[in-house]
C-alpha cells in the first residue's frame, strides 16, 4: 500500500492575532509546523505534501524541510482561501495513493501511536479521525441562546486530526463538494459524511493533541513540552 500524507500550513491564523502565521510561531527552538513534520517522517507513511502561503514556500523549503532533512515531503504546494480548498489542493497534488492522512500543520502533539492506530482502523473501515470523548457537558442551543438538548456526554467527541482515508473515497467526496456546501464544511470526515454517507470511525487521539489557535494555547503548548522534556531526562 502507498500511504500519502496532507500537512496544512496554508493557514493565516487570524485568532491567533500574530504577525507570523501560527504554524511558523518558534515553539521549544523550532517552528510549530517542524513538530508534526517530524512524527510524519518518522512514521509508515510514504510521502508527505506540504500545503502552505505562496509566500511562505521558500522559507518551508530552506528552513523547514531542507534544515530537518524532511526526505518524505515530496511536493511544496500553495494553499487556498479556506482549509477545504487547501485540502482540496493537497489532494490533488498527490498522485496515486491507497491511503491518506490529513493532518492540520498547527497540532505538534500528533503521536506515532495515532498514526498507527488509524492505520489499522482505515485500512478495516475506509475512514477514521482521531478524537477525545468532551470533559464538559456539551449543550445544543437555538439562536437566542436558549438550550435545545444536551446529547448524553459518552457519546460526545471533539474530532482532531490526523483524518485518515481510502484516497479515493475522500477525493470523489471532494470533488463533489459543492460551493454552498462547502461554507459549513469544518473538517474532512464532514465532506464524507455529507458527500457520500460513508461510516467515520472515531479512534481515540490524546487530550494533548490540541490545536494551535488561540493566544493562550501557546502557554499550554510550552508546558506540554517542558513536561516531556522532564520525561526524557
Ligand atoms: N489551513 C490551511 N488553509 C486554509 C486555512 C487553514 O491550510 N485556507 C490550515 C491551517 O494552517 C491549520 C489548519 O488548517 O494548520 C487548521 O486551521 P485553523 O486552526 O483554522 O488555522 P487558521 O485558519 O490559520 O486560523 P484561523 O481560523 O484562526 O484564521
Ligand atoms: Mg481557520
Amino acid at each position: 500500500n502507498k500511504v500519502a500524507a496532507i500537512v496544512l500550513a496554508a493557514g493565516q491564523g487570524r485568532r491567533m492575532n500574530s504577525s507570523v502565521p501560527k504554524q511558523y510561531l518558534v515553539l521549544n527552538d523550532k517552528p510549530v509546523l517542524y513538530y508534526a513534520l517530524k512524527v510524519f517522517e518518522d512514521s509508515l507513511v510514504d510521502e508527505i505534501v506540504l500545503v502552505t502561503g505562496k509566500n511562505q514556500i521558500d522559507y518551508c523549503k530552506e528552513n523547514i524541510v531542507e534544515k530537518y532533512h524532511f526526505q518524505k515531503v515530496v511536493s511544496i504546494v500553495e494553499g487556498g482561501k479556506e482549509r477545504y480548498d487547501s485540502v482540496r489542493i493537497g489532494l490533488n497534488a498527490i498522485k496515486n495513493a491507497d491511503y491518506v492522512y490529513i493532518h492540520d500543520g498547527a497540532r505538534p502533539f500528533v503521536t506515532n501511536c495515532m498514526i498507527e492506530k488509524t492505520y489499522s482502523a482505515v485500512q478495516k473501515e475506509g475512514a477514521c479521525v482521531v478524537g477525545v470523548p468532551v470533559k464538559d457537558t456539551i449543550k445544543i442551543a437555538d439562536q437566542s441562546d436558549y438550550v435545545v438538548e444536551t446529547p448524553r456526554r459518552e457519546f460526545v467527541w471533539t474530532v482532531q486530526t490526523p483524518q485518515v482515508f481510502e484516497y479515493q473515497l475522500i477525493l470523489n467526496a471532494y470533488e463533489k463538494l459543492s460551493w454552498n456546501k462547502a461554507a459549513d464544511v469544518t473538517d474532512d470526515a464532514m465532506v464524507l459524511e455529507s458527500m457520500t454517507g460513508h461510516k467515520v470511525k472515531l479512534v481515540m487521539g490524546s487530550y494533548e493533541n490540541m490545536k494551535i489557535t488561540t493566544p493562550e494555547d501557546l502557554v499550554i503548548a510550552e508546558a506540554f513540552f517542558k513536561c516531556r522534556h522532564k520525561k526524557e531526562d
